[in-house]
């Protein structure tokens, strides 16, 4: 091997093959060391070594021979010195580059770290609106309310009527309803109080449910209106239900929702379907009733409408208004979720913007 190497120093005057088979083995000799060599290379590092000797651009076995021996060949060798050499330095090349492609693949799998981290890809959060309805279903689950979802399109009927709302009833006109132009008799409910009556009319009392859902009503958006937004009903009819009972429980939802120093209370208040109906309101978790920006420094928050179910809604379910009694309230999802985290437009929880939902991990 050594001896073929020195010969590359040569020129062909001072190398006996000088005939065409001569220069045949003198250039298939070379080529089986190279390859020979090849085959021992290792790893990238290696056979850079390898490349650089061989067929690097200065001073390899490469630039030798076309030296030594190609330019130099007696004129009448020349053209079969020039024929080999490509040959050989051509196939030489090619094995290197298979070479240099199995090292990079196989260099790669060996180089796998198990301890590094794993690739972490973004894949978004639950949107506000959803945290908050967990919850609430948290919350209301934990004193025995089950939760009950209802069509978004409604009737009349439902929306209104078994609500004790007559038709010209004026609480209708502030419902701002929206009516389906195309399907006469259904409208988009506005609010979720019509599972209410749809619940009563399939199952016998005890009755204990939230109904979260979206709800419609012909307001221009802005930062605290908006033609959809979210609701969460919650009705409670049993023998023995007390206003008493209603209160209590509308404490433990303010101090699970806000905090455990959360104190409400009750004002006087007029919805069609409860009587007597009352706002509840929750002193301020910010100023905790001090007054500041968030309570308009009154101390108290107006949290949602509330009140005993009106015995005239138990008429239309076939429920013995002598023998029952209940409360009713209705969330708004939307709202709760503006006081709790700070969020002073509405419009937020609508505009998918990526930088004001990945606050809410
Ligand atoms: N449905 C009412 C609204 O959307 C909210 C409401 C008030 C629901 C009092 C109730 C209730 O169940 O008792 O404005």
């Amino acid at each position: 091997m050594a001896n073929i190497l020195e010969k590359t120093n040569l020129s062909f005057q001072k190398l006996d093959a000088v005939s065409e088979a001569g220069v045949q083995t003198l250039f298939d000799e070379l080529f089986r060391v190279a390859d020979g060599e090849l085959l021992d290379v290792g790893s990238t590092d290696e056979l850079e070594t390898f490349r650089v000797r061989w067929v690097g651009r200065n001073n390899s076995v490469k630039s030798r021979v076309q030296e030594n021996w190609l330019k130099l060949a007696p004129a009448e060798a020349k053209k079969w010195v020039g024929s080999s050499f490509n040959i050989c330095f051509r196939k030489l090349e090619e094995n290197l580059n298979s070479k240099k492609a199995t090292l990079q693949t196989s260099g790669a799998v060996g180089r796998i770290d198990l301890s590094l981290p794993g690739v972490t890809r973004p894949i978004g959060t639950r949107h506000l609106i959803s945290q908050t309805y967990e919850e609430l279903y948290r919350i209301f689950n934990s004193i025995g309310f089950s939760i009950v979802e209802g069509a978004e399109i409604e009737t009349p009927y439902y929306n209104f009527e078994a609500l004790n709302i007559p038709e010209h009833h004026p609480a209708r006109d502030n419902m701002d309803t929206f009516y389906i132009s195309n399907a006469p008799g259904y409208l988009l409910r506005t609010h979720t109080s019509p599972m209410q009556v749809r619940t009563m009319e399939k199952q016998k009392p005890p009755v204990r449910i939230v109904v979260p859902g979206k709800v419609y009503r012909r307001d221009n958006p802005d930062a605290t209106h908006s033609f959809m937004f979210h609701q969460l009903e919650g009705l409670a009819v049993d023998t023995d239900i007390t206003f008493c009972d209603f209160k209590g429980t509308i404490e433990y939802f303010a101090q699970q929702f806000f905090g455990p120093q959360t104190r409400v209370r009750l004002r006087p208040s007029y919805f069609p379907f409860t009587e007597p109906s009352a706002e509840f309101d929750a002193s301020c978790h910010v100023c905790g009733g001090s007054g500041c920006r968030t309570c308009k420094y009154s101390g108290w928050i107006e949290l949602f409408g509330a009140g005993m179910v009106d015995p005239a809604v138990y008429g239309f379910v076939d429920y013995d208004a002598k023998r029952l009694s209940g409360f009713a309230f209705g969330l708004g999802v939307d709202r709760l979720a503006m006081l709790k985290y700070g969020i002073d437009d509405l419009q937020q929880f609508f505009r998918n913007d990526t930088r004001f939902l990945r606050q809410f991990p």
